[in-house]
This record gives C-alpha cells, structure tokens and sequence, in this order.
C-alpha cells in the first residue's frame, strides 16, 4: 500500500512542512492518489460541480443524495442524463440512495450501478426535519437493524466488484444510547463487507450547529484501525482537510462545504501533502475559465431556465476568490439570465489580476452551510432528494 506524505497546512503560504506518512485513501478495488475527495452535497454536487472537481484533481465523487424510489422510476431523458450523466473522465464515482423501506434500495442500487456507477454509498446522515420524519437518512441511526438490513441487502444487490459504502453522522444525539447504536451499525456495517464508512462528527440532533468533534473521529480510527473511515466536518479550507487527517488518523477526508466553488481546494491539498505551500490564488483570469466551464457544463445538462439560479448559486461563491467580492457579490445576485451572468463576467473578469484567498471560513459560508445547506437539502430538485 502506498504512502502519503502529510504536512500541517496552514492558512496562507506558511504552511510548515512536518511529513507524516498515512496508508493511501482505498475505496474496495480504488486506489486514490489522494485522500481528499468530493463530498455528496445535495443542491450541489451534481454532474458538473463532480466533473469539474475530477479535472482539477478531485481523485474521486459522491453523487448529491437520490431517493430510492426517485432512480427506479426514472425514465425522461433530460432528467435521466441530468441526474445519471458519467463521462469517461468522471470515474470512479459515487452514487448515494437514501430511503426508509429496506425491500427499495436494491433495485435502485442495481438502476445505479446499470447506469456506471462505481460505488454505491448509503445516506444515514441526513439530519433535515422532512427527512427524519419520513424515517429516511439520519432517522436511521436510531434503528440499527433496519440500517444492518438496508446494507445487507444494497451489499447483496450489486456485483461484489462494487463497492458499498456509509454515511453517518456520530449518532442521533449525544446519549449513551446513541453511541452504542452508532458503534452497532459501524459494526454491522464493517461485518456486512461495507467498504468504507464517512463519518460527520456531528449529531442528527445538532445538525449544522457547534464544532465537529474531531476527538470522535480520532477515537474511531483508533478502534477500527484496519478499515476505511472517511472524516467529515468543518473542512472549510485545504488546510483544514490536511489538519484532520493529521489530528486524527483517517483514511481520508470529504471536502464539503469547502469545496464549493472553490474546485482549487484538491490542488492545494496536493501541495500541502507534498510539503508544499499553499499555491498562489487562483488568478481572475484562472477563475474566469474554471468558471465558464462550469457554466458550460451546467448547460450541458440543465434547461435554460434551471441553469442561470444554479450558476448563480456557485458564482456567488466562486466571488470570495475576487479581489472585489463585494461588488461582484452584489452583481451576481442581480443575474437573472444568461446574458445577465456574462455581462458580470466581462464587467469582473475581462481583465486579469491576482485573486485572493477569502480570508475567513465564515465569509465563504455566508451562502451555504446550515440553514441554507439544508434549505438546499429541501427545496432542490425535490423530487430527487429528500
Ligand atoms: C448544502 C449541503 C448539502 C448536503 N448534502 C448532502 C448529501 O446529499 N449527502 C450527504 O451525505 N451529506 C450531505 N451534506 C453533508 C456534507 O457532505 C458534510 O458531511 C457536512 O457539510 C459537514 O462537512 P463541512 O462542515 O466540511 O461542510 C450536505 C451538506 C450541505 C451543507
């Protein structure tokens, strides 16, 4: 098994460069040349928020969340491309089910994996009221049998070259109760053949509030030292991401909210575990063309009317990277149309000068975190998520 150098990666560019050797990121049969990979983001890790993320070095995706009964009866083929898109490039990647009725996920799973597929992962994470309350996602965690059931039977459902993975939150609360059901599914979960587990070191119950506790994820690796645990929470820069993977052992980490509008962040993790510095910010001009791909990818698979509110969506964060976001902030929220967006661009853009990292986590998450994460979680695409 290949090794990782890791370094403490700081904000800025001093970045000290203390090398500690970690065991590559696996997933089953997927070898990773690096253990940070793009986390499923409802409202946002769609086909091209995926496609753009493995071109600027993302070595692997997750799918936003699908319901299991949403995949079976897809048949339009605008949305099946929207929903199912893979290009050659975009491998290996992740499609995530979420559901409450056990006997729902194989046939789904089987739809996934027909439709390429690599990896099959399972939502028992999703913490939004709706959700819950339809016994989906997060509810889960209160249920370990019928959580042991959905794995088995997504495990049995596809070919055993394919891998099946978890995600989790630490447990529905903090109880007592809440971490021996946590460690009942995990162990389940590994007994079950699940190849690799992501854990958000937060609670159902606490949804986005409050720090992820990272001890948590500590204290799992030191338990479960020989399988494939994935940390998640509060990784809002590279440096955070090469932070938790050398505070607290994982295998590798999901760049979440940190990788929102911000596809530079593998980039960066690659430098930082290479004992490099952060890399300049990408320049205006290296902005403009990640982020007209973005769009062109946007229109590939979205209708007119969609794809102006889902670029917007990300121009507003792809802004903190100008040395103007303010201004630009402010002209982005005022697109309403196509032509609207490229007239900012040309005003923004047009001429070249050196971008900026943002300067606090707190400003790149003014738009997207927890009320908004799960107003996304909610409102978008309705039909394919919770
Ligand atoms: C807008 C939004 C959408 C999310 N959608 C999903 C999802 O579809 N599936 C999932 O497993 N987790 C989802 N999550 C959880 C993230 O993958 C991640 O675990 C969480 O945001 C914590 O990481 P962070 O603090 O670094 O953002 C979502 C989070 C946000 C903010």
């Amino acid at each position: 098994m290949g090794v990782t150098s890791v370094t403490d990666g700081t904000t800025g560019s001093q970045a000290s460069a203390t090398a500690v050797s970690l065991p590559a990121l696996t997933i089953g049969p997927y070898a990773l040349d690096l253990p940070v990979v793009q986390a499923a983001l409802s409202g946002y890790s769609d086909w091209p928020m995926r496609h753009l993320a493995r071109r600027m070095g993302a070595p692997y995706t997750i799918c936003e969340v699908m319901l299991d009964h949403f995949v079976t009866s897809l048949r339009d083929r605008a949305r099946t491309r929207r929903f199912l898109m893979l290009t050659d490039d975009d491998h290996p990647a992740a499609a995530q089910l979420m559901g409450a009725d056990p006997a729902a996920f194989p046939a789904a799973a089987r739809r996934l994996v027909d439709a390429g597929f690599d990896v099959i992962d399972i939502n028992f994470g999703c913490p939004v009221k709706k959700v819950l309350g339809r016994c989906r996602g997060g509810y889960h965690l209160g249920q370990p049998d019928v959580a042991m059931e959905i794995m088995h039977r997504v495990r049995d459902a596809v070919p055993p070259s394919v891998p099946v993975t978890v995600k989790m939150r630490r447990g529905i609360d903090l109880s007592a109760e809440s971490r021996d059901r946590f460690d009942r599914i995990l162990e389940g979960a590994f007994d079950a053949g699940i190849d690799a587990v992501t854990v958000h070191a937060r609670t159902v119950q606490q949804r986005y509030a409050g720090r992820a506790d990272w001890e948590f994820l500590k204290q799992l690796r030191d338990n479960w030292p020989q399988h494939t645990i994935l940390g998640s929470g509060d990784l809002h820069t590279a440096g955070d991401c090469v932070r938790m993977i050398r505070q607290t052992g994982v295998s590798g980490v999901t760049a979440a909210r940190g990788s929102i509008g911000n596809p530079w962040i593998y980039q960066q993790c690659r430098a930082l575990l290479a004992g490099r510095p952060l890399p300049p910010p990408p320049s205006v001009h290296e902005q403009r063309d990640v982020m007209r791909l973005h769009f062109a990818c946007i229109l590939q698979v979205y209708p007119q009317k969609l794809a102006c509110g889902r670029m917007r969506r990300f121009s507003l964060r792809y802004a903190d990277w100008h040395p103007q976001r303010e201004q630009v902030r402010k002209d982005f929220i005022a697109v309403r149309s196509q032509d609207d967006w490229m007239h900012v661009m040309k005003r923004w853009y047009d001429t070249d000068q050196p971008g900026r990292y943002p300067s606090e986590p707190a400003e790149r998450h003014s738009g997207a975190g927890t009320d908004a994460g799960e107003q996304a979680c909610r409102s978008s695409d309705a039909d394919s998520g919770p």
